[in-house]
């Protein structure tokens, strides 16, 4: 059976790590047109990368919970027949053992040069400006993806989409584009689907079957019950 998996901010909300959009969330105390985009980074670049260097920072201070470890536990059963894509921008799919990981919207422990165009592993902050380890060039930004730039490897997803016979959304509250779309795109490709979420996202009507609870209850029990059919 092949599977696409995608996971949203409710995914690593228990290991610590606040959402987007929920109260508290990421976004309420900054606007995301100020911190995420490319417009206002050329405006305010301190503003941003500091944004993004704390947030980086507190990476090193969580862990990955049973709902990561558990698609862990899928993919060493189903290998290449699974695909997780996430929109989370944290390593916690691949701290828990996850390798077929698409980060739609970029990695956190990632810096881009925009010099050179290279991509390079990084843990510490950027806002001091450190050199390109690749150029020597100052111009390293965070490899995310903002708002009007291009998402990472969509042809990939879309394969794996045309091809899945199950498609299961974790933790996604379903309104950015395209993720949000890609069930859409799943079902009319002629998979099944489900969404394992806290509550019923914008697009849970696209779902076969939505069940609502969190993250670390619902994942490690479908998944349990997905290898033991
Ligand atoms: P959101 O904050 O929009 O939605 C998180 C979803 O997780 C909500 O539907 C919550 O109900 C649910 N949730 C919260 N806690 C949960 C738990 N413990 N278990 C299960 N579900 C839980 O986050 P995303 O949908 O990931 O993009 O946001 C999508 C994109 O919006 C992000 O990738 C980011 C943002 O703009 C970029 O930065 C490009
Ligand atoms: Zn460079």
């Amino acid at each position: 059976m092949r599977v696409v998996v995608l996971t949203g901010a409710g995914v690593s909300a228990e290991s610590g790590l606040a959402t987007f959009r929920d109260a508290g969330g990421l976004w309420e105390g900054h606007d995301p047109m100020v911190v995420a985009t490319p417009e206002s980074f050329a405006a305010e670049p301190e503003l941003v990368q500091r944004f993004y260097d704390e947030r980086r920072a507190a990476l090193a201070r969580v862990e990955p919970n049973p709902a990561h470890r558990a698609l862990a536990r899928l993919e060493e059963t189903l290998g290449d027949d699974l695909l997780l894509v996430t929109q989370n921008v944290d390593d916690l799919h691949e701290r828990a053992g996850s390798r077929r990981v698409v980060h739609v919207h970029g990695r956190l422990r990632a810096a881009w040069c925009t010099a050179c165009d290279a991509r390079h592993g990084w843990t510490g902050t950027l806002l001091d400006l450190p050199p390109c380890p690749g150029c020597g060039a100052s111009r390293l930004r965070p490899d995310v993806v903002w708002f009007g730039e291009v998402p990472y490897d969509m042809d990939r997803i879309e394969g794996a989409l045309v091809d899945c016979d199950l498609f299961v959304s974790i933790g996604t509250s379903g309104v950015v584009y395209p993720a949000a779309g890609f069930v859409q795109y799943a079902l009319a490709c002629g998979a099944e689907t489900l969404e394992l979420n806290l509550d019923a996202s914008a697009g849970s009507s696209f779902f076969h079957d939505s069940r609502q609870g969190t993250a670390t209850e619902l994942v490690p029990t479908w998944v349990e019950d997905l290898l033991s059919a």
